[in-house]
């Protein structure tokens, strides 16, 4: 391993049990993905390799742009594509759709103004029948599910007041307001969770 390229020992050890669970929902005629929030790149050079079928669109702020690359380039696959420049709040959604969006451990990060236009706009680029899974720690009712998720969250606010581990009601409630229908949870190591949602065409919207 090139041990000079910027390294989340976090994504290195989620990123088996992540791909397990996502053979169980990505199908064959899945075509493309996007990422946001890539981060080092680790999670779409393992992820890709493990879903060698779908065209993994990376995404994030320009300066994780050159690890991005970096993990890419080492992976050698065809189906890595170099990062476009997103930032939620900042930068326009791609024109592009996925029938997949999958994010990690990035709605804690975000402002929550910018949480709920993820969740308000996501819809946008993604396909009839497409899914969106977002992993992450998450609150339920309000409650932690862990005392380690709680100090956590304590350290996000203490290093951004912004920041801050979700609830999922929440996150339920605005993608549901925006045709993305809950589907599953499953518990991940660690006190994490991955959240599926899949997409509907509302009656309305067909005429
Ligand atoms: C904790 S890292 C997670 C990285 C990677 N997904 C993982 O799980 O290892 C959070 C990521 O969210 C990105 N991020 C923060 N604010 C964002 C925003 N407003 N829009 C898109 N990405 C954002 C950061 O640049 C960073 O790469």
């Amino acid at each position: 391993m090139n041990t000079t390229l910027p390294f989340s020992e976090s994504a290195e050890r989620n990123q088996k049990p992540i791909a397990q669970v996502l053979k169980d929902f990505i199908t064959k005629q899945d075509r493309n993905i996007f990422e946001i929030g890539s981060g080092t790149g680790q999670h779409a050079a393992y992820l890709g390799s493990c879903f060698s079928h779908l065209d993994w669109q990376t995404s994030d702020v320009k300066s994780n742009h050159s690890t991005i690359q970096a993990y890419i380039d080492r992976a050698n696959l065809n189906n890595l594509l170099s990062p476009i420049e997103f930032e939620v709040g900042k930068t326009p959604w791609p024109r592009k759709r996925f029938d997949i969006v999958y994010t990690a451990n990035t709605l804690h990060i975000m402002s929550w103004k910018n949480v709920k236009t993820t969740l308000k706009s996501v819809n946008k680029i993604m396909n009839e029948g497409g899914q969106f899974f977002i992993y992450g720690p998450f609150k339920f009712d309000g409650e932690f599910t862990s005392e380690s998720n709680e100090k956590f969250d304590l350290m996000l606010k203490e290093n951004d007041p912004q920041r801050g581990i979700r609830n999922f009601e929440d996150i339920k409630t605005n993608l549901e307001k925006n045709n993305l229908m809950f589907t599953n949870k499953i518990e991940m190591p660690a006190n994490n969770m991955i959240l599926v949602f899949t997409k509907i065409t509302k009656q309305e919207d067909k005429k």
